[in-house]
């Protein structure tokens, strides 16, 4: 099966966050985004998307008939401007997937717990807004993907992505399928060298060990 995951810059923002990046091609129409995502990746796609702009991305799904759900992911640590109420979740929007199979798959969350990540160390670019692992994993999780799945990353950024699927597809099943999601993956897992690349910023790996 064919799999797509878009991380674009939420809407309204590229130019100011990513201006000056490499990949940087304008600001991108999240309407036509999401048709093509729709039209294109009929076994399954997702968007991460910013909490204020989910009412108008959902529109541009109701637009298309987009069957989509919508899934959070929670941020203990993040940075955040908003003095008030801070904006520490962001949506996760996917249309499709695998039908699971329950009795060699757990039933996967509709929601993950992972600290926000200021950008990779070894990314040039710095990329704002790079995705952490375990998000990442979640994500595999919510699409049912296996590894012998194409996956298209299509705002590659940091790459982080793209790699923790490498990681993903190359570890065995049992941890894939029940531990390499949402609230199941424990701390001292997390911590390993096989769910993490070690990027986190050491104010989130404190706030990791102290869960
Ligand atoms: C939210 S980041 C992606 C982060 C990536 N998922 C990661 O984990 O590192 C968005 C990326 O899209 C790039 N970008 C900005 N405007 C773009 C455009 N119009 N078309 C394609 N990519 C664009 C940015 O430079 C940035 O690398």
């Amino acid at each position: 099966m064919r799999f797509c995951y878009a991380d674009p810059p939420y809407i309204g923002t590229a130019e100011r966050i990513y201006g000056d990046h490499p990949d940087y091609q304008g600001e991108v129409n999240h309407r036509e985004l999401i048709a093509m995502l729709h039209k294109d990746y009929p076994d399954g796609w997702a968007l991460s998307l910013s909490a204020p702009t989910l009412y108008e991305i959902l529109g541009y799904c109701h637009e298309v008939g987009a069957d989509v759900r919508v899934g959070a992911w929670v941020k203990p640590w993040s940075v955040w401007k908003d003095k008030n109420v801070a904006y520490a979740w962001e949506p996760l929007i996917w249309e499709g997937g695998r039908k699971r199979d329950w009795k060699v798959r757990s039933t996967a969350l509709d929601w993950c717990i992972d600290n926000a990540v200021m950008y990779r160390k070894n990314d040039p670019n710095h990329t704002k807004g790079t995705k952490p692992d375990k998000f990442c994993f979640w994500l595999f999780d919510v699409l049912c993907m296996e590894p012998d799945d194409e996956f298209v990353d299509m705002f590659y950024g940091s790459g982080a992505v793209t790699k923790a699927w490498e990681r993903w597809k190359a570890m065995p099943h049992f941890w894939r399928s029940n531990t390499a999601c949402s609230g199941r993956l424990d701390s001292s897992a997390q911590q390993s060298n096989l769910f993490t690349d070690g990027n986190l910023p050491s104010k989130a790996r404190g706030a990791t060990r102290r869960r």
